[in-house]
């Protein structure tokens, strides 16, 4: 079968990474850590964008939010502990094919948040040389094929993910009428970059990462670099850390700060939560882990 057919097998089939249940964002017990794994400050700032969204797009009665790839759910719940404008009319809902939950049909209005969504919808595994060839999985063994049409019009030397289904995915929730769209990812602004780079692949299990991914199937994630030129063209593109600092990261912090002082000799929950807004913040514009993963955003009209 062709790559992108093994990984959603791998992945999402009968007894793939995601379907069984296997594959889990968090600290203990999972298999890799989210932004919103770290804690919940990346949900508050991620509700001071959903307010921003809000405001601009003429305060909706309701606001309708969807949290598309949610996992375990752990935005949402972080989003709807943050203190929102918006936070009367939000109606915040999660989407997630291992957990079938789904898309309602009429995005007409809807903000989308993907947080690490798109590299994980499966991939072409492309290599340019005298002609293009795709990967392909036969009896437990990685062979190239030519590529079938239609060809990608992708200039890249090399080997490198063509990420057809996630772009296809991106420009179908625009159609159905999404007003936002914010996927956060790693990745690169060109192909090229990742063909040159490497490394693209990334497959993870229990905080590990191999990147063969032939190797134990099903029991690994598998993953791409997101190659941002291959994606209907963004309105904005920076990186988290980018996107986080001017979202206020350092406002809240120092908020927290402040209540933990306020509160540090009867420390009640929300204190400790406060508190490690310094220890989250590090890890979520870290220039050599998230804080290098790019927030896309796309706004219609
Ligand atoms: C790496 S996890 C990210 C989970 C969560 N967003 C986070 O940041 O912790 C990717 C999730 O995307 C889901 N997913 C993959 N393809 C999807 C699709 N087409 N529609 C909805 N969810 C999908 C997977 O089941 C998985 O839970």
């Amino acid at each position: 079968m062709r790559f992108d057919e093994y990984v959603e097998e791998a992945l999402y089939g009968p007894s793939g990474f995601y379907s069984s249940g296997r594959g889990i964002a968090g600290r203990r017990g999972g298999d890799f850590i989210t932004s919103p794994e770290v804690g919940p400050l990346f949900g508050a700032l991620i509700g001071r964008w959903l307010d921003q969204q809000w405001a601009q797009l003429g305060e909706p009665d309701p606001f309708r939010v969807i949290d598309l790839g949610a996992g375990p759910g752990t935005l949402v719940k972080a989003i709807e502990r943050s203190d929102l404008r918006c936070g009367d009319v939000l109606q915040i809902g999660a989407a997630d094919i291992a957990t079938n939950a789904e898309l309602p049909d009429d995005l007409s209005g809807c903000v989308i948040i993907a947080n690490e969504l798109l590299d994980n919808i499966p991939f072409q595994w492309l290599r340019s040389g005298d002609r293009l060839e795709s990967a392909w999985v036969e009896g437990g063994q990685l062979g190239w094929k030519p590529v079938e049409d239609p060809q990608p019009q992708i200039e890249a030397v090399g080997e490198f993910p063509w990420i057809q289904q996630a772009a296809s995915l991106v420009q179908n929730l625009l159609d159905r009428g999404a007003s936002r769209l914010l996927a956060i990812d790693y990745g690169a602004e060109t192909t090229a970059e990742l063909a040159d780079r490497g490394g693209w692949l990334r497959c993870y299990r229990g905080h590990h990462r191999n990147d063969d991914p032939l190797y134990q199937a099903g029991e690994w994630d598998i993953t791409t670099d997101v190659p941002i030129d291959q994606l209907p063209t963004p309105a904005q593109v920076r990186t988290q850390a980018d996107f986080l600092s001017e979202l206020g990261l350092q406002e809240l912090v120092d908020e927290g700060r402040a209540y933990w002082n306020d509160h540090a000799a009867s420390p009640d929950l929300k204190a400790f939560e406060m508190r490690s807004r310094t220890n989250e913040a590090p890890a979520l514009t870290d220039p050599d882990g998230l804080g290098a993963f790019f927030a896309m955003e796309w706004r219609t009209p």
